[in-house]
Order: structure tokens, then sequence, then C-alpha cells
């Protein structure tokens, strides 16, 4: 069985001490869960803090996006050399909520991913289609013409340096997560789409699901056998429900 994989993604949340509270309180839990994995994002100006709080524990840390540029004239912008340098080593890319407010398109998304892998940190690449697009039927066309930006660009050996989120825009933040049986579909049909191109690459390949995966349905979604784990928006602002969907993922590692 897969070590699964828990990630929070705290988009634009905290402060300096919640900040602590929460990494705090999460390093003494996992502690007790050895057989999964975790990984935080937090709001770019905090990876100091982080950093300090988490350096040598089993928790790792990430941005919640990046430059497709190194340095240069980018006002506003965060280098992927410098999420390096605060230790992250994970970092999202494609989020749906960078992809509709037109930071983050498919080609940008692509570029994004190969300077990620180009400079050594995990892309975490999501995916996933908006309400219109499940209602029309457009789910499997969408998920893989946002993949194919990532494959074409980077090639099997780029892919296999990453991490897939399948992350369906219509229950982001809804409280209305996909079924078990809808996200297992999906993602069994991305590991397929995988597969013709490399057999090994897409029985290894981590695929997490997103969106509104908290402590009652984590353990029914985990439990399927395509989903690698989950990406934990609103649930990871309360310490307590994300560490019972830690549990969840080491139970079912
Ligand atoms: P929610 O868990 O709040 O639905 O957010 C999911 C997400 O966007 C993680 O990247």
């Amino acid at each position: 069985m897969k070590r699964k994989m828990v990630i929070a993604n705290r988009k634009m949340h905290g402060n300096i001490p919640d900040n602590k509270a929460f990494l705090e309180g999460l390093l003494d839990e996992v502690a007790e869960l050895p057989d999964a994995d975790y990984v935080v994002c937090m709001p770019h100006p905090y990876h100091f803090q982080v950093q300090a709080i988490l350096t040598g524990t089993r928790i790792s840390w990430g941005g919640q996006t990046m430059s497709r540029f190194e340095f240069g004239a980018h006002t506003g912008s965060t280098s992927p050399l410098m999420l390096l340098e605060f230790g992250c080593k994970y970092v999202i890319i494609g989020h749906s909520e960078r992809r509709l407010s037109g930071y983050e398109s498919d080609e940008a998304s692509g570029q994004r991913f190969e300077e990620a892998i180009k400079v050594g940190l995990i892309p975490i690449f999501c995916m996933g289609e908006t309400l219109k697009e499940f209602e029309a039927g457009m789910t499997v066309d969408v998920v893989i013409r946002q993949l194919n930006a990532v494959i074409n660009r980077v090639g099997k050996e780029g892919l296999a340096k990453g991490i897939i989120a399948y992350e369906p825009v219509w229950a982001i933040g809804t409280g209305k997560a996909a079924t078990p049986e809808h996200a297992q579909c999906i993602l069994s049909f991305l590991r397929g789409h995988i597969e013709l191109i490399d057999e090994a690459l897409a029985k290894n390949i981590t695929i997490l699901y997103g969106g509104s995966v908290n402590a009652k349905n984590a353990q029914k979604l985990f439990s399927m056998p395509d989903i690698d784990g989950g990406l934990i928006g609103g649930a990871s602002l309360n310490t307590q429900e994300f560490i019972a969907i830690c549990k969840a993922a080491n139970d079912a590692s």
C-alpha cells in the first residue's frame, strides 16, 4: 500500500500566533502518526516562521504558487529560489483560485511546473473542472487538457517529479465534496491516461483529491484505491480537524 499524503493549503489565512499554535499542535500529534506524509503550505510571508518551527521534523512545507522566473523585474512575485532558501520542498501550481483569476493559464502552469522541477521543488499540480463544465459532462476533457499542458512540456520524466491533485472547482470551499466514487473514478481515469505513457509512473505517481475534505469524509475518501491522500483547504484552519484528517491518512496507509 502506498503511503498517503495530506497537504494543508492554508490559502490567505493565519497570523504569527495562529500559525505557531497550528504548527506546534500538529507536531505534537504527527509524532504518533508515522505511516503518512504531511505538508503545510502557508502564505509566503510566513516561510521564515515555518522554517524555524518545522526544520528537523517530519512535516514538510511549501509555497502556494511561485513565479515562472528566477529573478527580475516582477513586482510582487516570489522566485522559486526564494522558496528554496526558506526550506520549501513543495509548491502548489495551477490552483483553480489562481487559474480563475487569470494568473495561471494551462501554459503558465506548465511553465511553472518546468521551472519548479528545474530548481528542485516538487510541484503539487492542481487540476479540476468548474461546475458548468461538470454539468456539461466535460470533466475528463478538462483534466486531460490541463494535465497534457504539463506532460507536453516536461514529458514523463518531468511529470514523475511532481504530484497531482484533482480539485473540482465546485467542491472547493462549498462543503460539497465530490463523492468518493466520483473522485475515485476521475483519479483512476487520470492514472489510466498516465499509464498509456508509462505504466510504472502511473502506479507510483501520487494523486490527491481536494475539495471540502473534512474529518468526517476523509476516511472514506482515503479508502479509495486511487486516492493517495488529500489537499485540504478550509479544514486545515482548524487544528483538531486537520489532525483528524492526518489520522485518517495514517490509518489508511
Ligand atoms: P477546501 O478544502 O476549503 O474545499 O479547499 C480545497 C483547496 O482548494 C485546497 O487546495
